[in-house]
Parts: structure tokens; sequence; C-alpha cells
């Protein structure tokens, strides 16, 4: 069965993170995996984490199963985070919270869960989109199609073509929208436009599906909810999936959660049935220990005021990164306008880097970025600015 099985492709991001370490260059630079790095270059474990295992490891009494679903306070916690403490949605019962491993983990449920209730649901991905998405839901055996998101040419949100695309999509279908701080491009929507986009949702029985892997990356906690909670005023019904890796810095626990909101409880609750029927048949329960995380520091005041302290240092240094990153090419002599990267948000942004000037950065100067021109603008450090700037600088050349 397997002598005729040809090689498949690396992954477009995960597969530069092996080309990277095998790399002997002592002044690489990594801009590829979306991981976020401190001014040191270092992927630490936030304090708030620390100090949430050190309980953890003391009072754990068993390392039985969680129920399919994951851990009840973990789902209480997503919700509040999404949807904000006192919301009706969380008050009335209408959202049913899967824990599920990563964002990716919670995607590949939401995906199971639209094949099982809707298998002719199409789902519509902005164009360009994180690599892993088509693979996703096409995994899953549903049909993808794209919708037109970003304006290359003027460094934004490609609004007009975007709605104009939007408003011919079939009722039940599904729109995958990225809830903050967009992969690859940085460039999100404006309230004004998740309005619309929402109330479009709403008039035509289309259902939004927000991708949420960013939240406090971009503005903060609460400013980048406004998209899920724009479109929970407007739909009864819709789908979240979100993950913990980048907020809490939990990459390698796999810690996410799929939420589907339904029109009433009763809904939700059945719905949930069949999300369980997703996951037992796939990782049959969720690990334990990223949730458990989550649930000990969302749940304690002291340990939530420490891990906002230690996100709002994240998201701020990203924030300097992108001042720096365009001061720093003006100094190198580079003409063109990289300003548009100081306004957009979250770990990620499109270059304008050709896929010839991303082989160049990686042949000449060991610099990794996605081939799209997608940069991670985490990567960038005080020490290695310099360095990557001249490089860009001598490939634009
Ligand atoms: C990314 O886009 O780099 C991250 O979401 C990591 C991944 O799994 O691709």
């Amino acid at each position: 069965m397997f002598e005729t099985i040809k090689p498949a492709p690396p992954d477009a991001i995960l597969g530069l993170t092996e080309a990277f370490q095998k790399d002997p260059n002592p002044r690489k630079i990594n801009l590829g995996v979306g991981v976020y790095k401190d001014g040191r270059g270092q992927t630490p474990v936030l304090v708030s984490v620390k100090e949430a295992e050190k309980r953890l490891l003391s009072s754990e009494a068993t390392k039985s199963y969680l129920p399919i679903d994951g851990l009840a306070a973990y789902a209480t916690a997503c919700q509040e985070l999404a949807f904000g403490g006192d919301h009706p949605i969380v008050r009335e019962a209408r959202a049913a919270t899967v824990q599920t491993p990563g964002g990716t983990g919670a995607l590949r449920v939401a995906a199971d869960f639209v094949r099982r209730i809707s298998p002719q649901a199409k789902v519509w991905l902005s164009d360009p989109t994180w690599p892993n998405h088509p693979n996703v839901f096409g995994s899953a055996a549903l049909n993808v199609a794209s919708y037109p998101y970003f304006d290359a040419a003027g460094n934004r949100v490609a609004f007009d073509s975007m709605m104009a695309a939007l408003e011919v999509i079939p009722a039940g279908d599904v729109l995958l929208v990225h809830g903050c701080c967009h992969n690859p491009t940085g460039a999100d929507l404006s309230s004004e436009q998740w309005q619309a986009v929402a109330a479009l949702c709403a008039g035509r029985g289309i259902l939004p599906l927000l991708d949420f892997a960013y939240q406090g990356f971009g503005n903060g906690l609460e400013e980048d909810a406004i998209g899920v909670r724009i479109v929970a005023d407007h739909c009864d019904e819709f789908l979240v999936a979100g993950s913990f890796s980048k907020n809490f810095g939990l990459y390698n626990e796999r810690v996410g959660a799929l939420t589907l909101v339904a029109a009433g409880a009763d809904a939700a609750a059945a719905a949930q049935s069949h999300l369980k029927i997703c996951v037992r048949t796939n990782y049959s329960n969720p690990p334990a220990h990223g949730g458990q995380i989550v649930a000990a520091i969302l749940g304690d005041p002291e340990l939530r005021q420490t891990w906002e302290v230690e996100l709002a240092e994240m998201r701020d240094r990203i924030n300097a990164m992108r001042h720096l990153f365009v001061e720093t090419l003006d100094e190198q002599g580079v003409a063109r306008d990289f300003s548009f990267i100081a306004q957009q948000r979250g770990m990620f942004s499109f270059s304008g880097l050709t896929p010839a000037q991303v082989q160049a950065l990686r042949e000449r100067h060991s610099i990794y970025a996605v081939g799209s021109g997608r940069i991670n603008v985490a990567g960038m450090t005080e020490s290695n600015m310099e360095y990557l700037c001249a490089a860009i600088a001598d490939v634009l050349n």
C-alpha cells in the first residue's frame, strides 16, 4: 500500500520552521510561524501560566478523562471572554462550547459539525486567508470558495468588493470571518463594516463562523471582541472558533474552543449533542492541562490581572516593532512606502514582498517569511531590526 506514495509538499507555515531550525546562520530570523517572541527573541512561559500550573500541580487529584466537551469552568470562561461577563447569550444558555485541541481543532470540529448537519453548505474564506483554512474544511469534505478581502494596492480591506461578493452567497452557506488580527494581512474590519457584514448574514441566512485566535493581540481584549459582539447582536446563530495559543502563550498545550450560538437553549443543547459526536469520533475528549490553566487564570482575579498585564506587554511590543520596522526601513533608504504596517494589527502583515523576494531573503540572508509575503511582526526585535531592514533593502533593489 505504501510503495507508490509520493511525498506531500511541506506545510506552508510549519514547514518553514523545520527549514529555519536546520539553518546554521547565527543571524537567521524566523518571521514565518505565528509565535510571539519577546525582546530577547524568546517565546516565554507567562508568569500567570507558571503560577496557575504550580497551583494545579499541587491540587491535582486525578488524570481521569475529561467529559467529551471538556471542562465546564473552561467553557464558561471562554464564553465570558468572547461575549463579555453578563451577555444574554451566556445568561440564556444559548451557547454551547466544546474544548478543543487548539484553534485548528475548533475549526475541524466546526467543519465536521457543518458537514454532519448541512453537507451541501459551502464555506466561504477570505482571499487571502490562513493557508490551512481550505485544507481543514476540504479534509472534512466540505466545498470551499473565497470572497475578496484585501486591496493589495491600497493595503486595506477591499470592503466594497467583499460586500458585493457576500451579497450573492446562498442562504445556508458558511462565511468564515477572522474575528480580529486578520491572518495573513493584519487588516481588520471597522465596527461599521462589522455591522454591515453581520446584518447581511442575518438578512440572507448565512452562518457566520468567526476564527478568533488573537483576542487581545490587536487593540485590547474588549476592543478585539467587537466583531464577535456585533455578530451576536445581529445573528441568532453563529460559530466562534477560539484559540489560547497566542494570548496565553500556550502553543504546545493545544487549547482552543468551539462555541456554537443558537436561537434558544433547547436548540443549543441539541446542537451540542452533535458537536459531542464530532469530538468523540475524532479525538474522544480534549487534553486537560491547557484548559485547566486558562480556567484557573480567568477564574482568579489576581492571576487574571497578571495575565492581562502580560498580554498588554506582548501587544505593546508588537505595535512598537511595527513602528520601528517602518522607521528602520526608511533609515536603510527603502523608498517604498511601508507605513501601512504601523496601522495594521496582530502578529501579521502582508509585506507586499513577492515570492521571489521572499526566497531571496531566505537564500541570501536566512530570513524566513511565508511565500505569500506574510511576515510575523512578533519575530522582530530591536536587535535584529537593522539586519532585517538592510536585507529587505537588498532584495528590493
Ligand atoms: C500561523 O498562522 O502561523 C499560526 O496560526 C500557526 C499555524 O498553525 O499555522
